[in-house]
């Protein structure tokens, strides 16, 4: 058995009474009550998993159904306790599924050493954005949405990134959401559904697109002083002006509709000077663009001191980007360990093993009189005391 197949024992050996028909994940921590600091993970369901199937969907779905956060739920309590409230009625009620589409978009046949189409890929070795790719695969699985990995073809006169505009154009023929993340962008919470964020964001049915406003840095300006919406986390919704509005945005450099929108074929920021300069102006119907804000769709919190964007629900990594494989590990440790000690203490009878009624003597456990056993027990009453419980 290879490395994986052993992990993948050890993760079902750990899974043990999970694998039944229903699981009642009961993450009861008193603490969680006296600390609202720490209250993320308020919801429990009861989830049904086939019996017979031990396929990583499955594990995923066994790790994170029974605390996906409602689609319409009123609010939601953040990892630091910060509780982000609805502002109003929520237009998602039910989920979406295989109507929303995240996509990745590469040129690139990213088949070397630690790179996703690799046949092989290590945890030690893996390139960033390979944890970026699968951090937004695995969010669709989570969640029931459909993903595409859409290799590109090049622009044989424009930077690389281009591609991603006429690319998003196609999805949006096939499907009625998508989500676009470059590969340095992740979900934060991954049990966060999209369509609570569409609820939390306002989403109506006329938006086009939503983007983040990028950081408050002088390159970041438009040649009016407005500052760029980030074309790296983009969610848009399918309609005939969407499609136009992607047209208009992937024909700009040829100087057609918007004159001298040429030069940001090559110049950066691109695709998005290109969106910053001319499209959003042309698209301006109350309605067409939301503009999110950058503390909550952009930026990560290393880059938290350029432009005050922490990225509380959307995470960009452009400063580090090491921290692509430790968010992803994270994305699934914050979930796995809770779980894991819930085992650790249920199933604790059978492997704690207490010989406090002991003592040491040579190499010889002797079992304590009444009378030692009494006065270890008022010496540890006295030193919980002390500890303040
Ligand atoms: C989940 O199922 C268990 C066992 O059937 C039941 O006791 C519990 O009340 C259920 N919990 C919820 C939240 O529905
Ligand atoms: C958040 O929503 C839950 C469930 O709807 C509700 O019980 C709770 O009071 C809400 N919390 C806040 C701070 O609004």
């Amino acid at each position: 058995m290879g490395p994986q197949g052993r992990w993948r024992r050890i993760l079902f050996v750990a899974m043990g009474g999970m694998l039944c028909a229903f699981i009642y994940y009961a993450y009861e921590s008193s603490t969680m009550h006296r600390n609202p600091k720490q209250a993320q993970f308020p919801h429990h369901n009861n989830v049904s998993l086939p019996e017979n199937d031990l396929s990583m969907m499955t594990v995923i779905k066994a790790l994170y159904a029974p605390i996906l956060h409602p689609v319409d739920a009123s609010n939601f309590t953040d990892e630091d306790g910060d509780v982000y409230k609805l502002p109003g009625e929520p237009r998602f009620r039910e989920k979406l599924g295989k109507k929303v589409l995240i996509v990745d978009i590469d040129s690139r046949a990213l088949t070397g050493d630690g790179q996703l189409m690799n046949d092989e890929l290590k945890w030690n070795h893996m390139r960033p954005l390979s944890a970026g790719m699968l951090s937004h695969y695995m969010f669709a699985q989570i969640h029931g949405y459909d993903y595409k990995f859409i290799r590109a073809p090049d622009y044989e006169d424009r930077w690389g990134t281009w591609v991603k505009v006429p690319m998003m154009r196609e999805a949006l023929k096939t499907h009625d959401y998508i989500v676009f993340m470059d590969s340095d962008v992740m979900f934060h919470y991954p049990h966060l559904p999209l369509e609570w964020l569409l609820n939390y964001w306002e989403m109506s049915k006329d938006n086009l697109v939503m983007m983040s406003i990028d950081p408050d840095e002088p390159q970041n300006y438009d040649e009016k002083g407005n500052r760029y919406l980030n074309t790296g986390f983009v969610i848009a919704q399918a309609s005939p002006r969407t499609q136009e509005m992607y047209r208009d945005w992937a024909e700009c450099p040829t100087d057609k509709k918007y004159k001298g929108c040429a030069h940001w074929k090559t110049d950066w920021a691109h695709e998005q000077a290109a969106f910053g300069n001319y499209v959003r102006y042309d698209y301006n119907r109350p309605d067409d663009i939301k503009v999110l804000p950058c503390v909550q769709a952009n930026g990560a919190p290393e880059a938290e001191g350029r432009g005050g964007c922490k990225g509380i629900f959307v995470r960009h990594y452009w400063v580090d980007k090491s921290l692509l494989s430790r968010t992803l590990g994270d994305q699934v440790m914050q979930y796995f360990l809770p779980r894991l000690h819930q085992l650790y203490l249920q199933e604790s009878k059978n492997h704690i093993i207490d010989a406090k009624g002991f003592k040491l003597s040579g190499a010889d456990l002797i079992e304590l009189t009444e009378d030692e056993k009494k006065k270890l027990k008022d010496k540890e009453g006295a030193n919980q005391k002390d500890e303040g419980f």
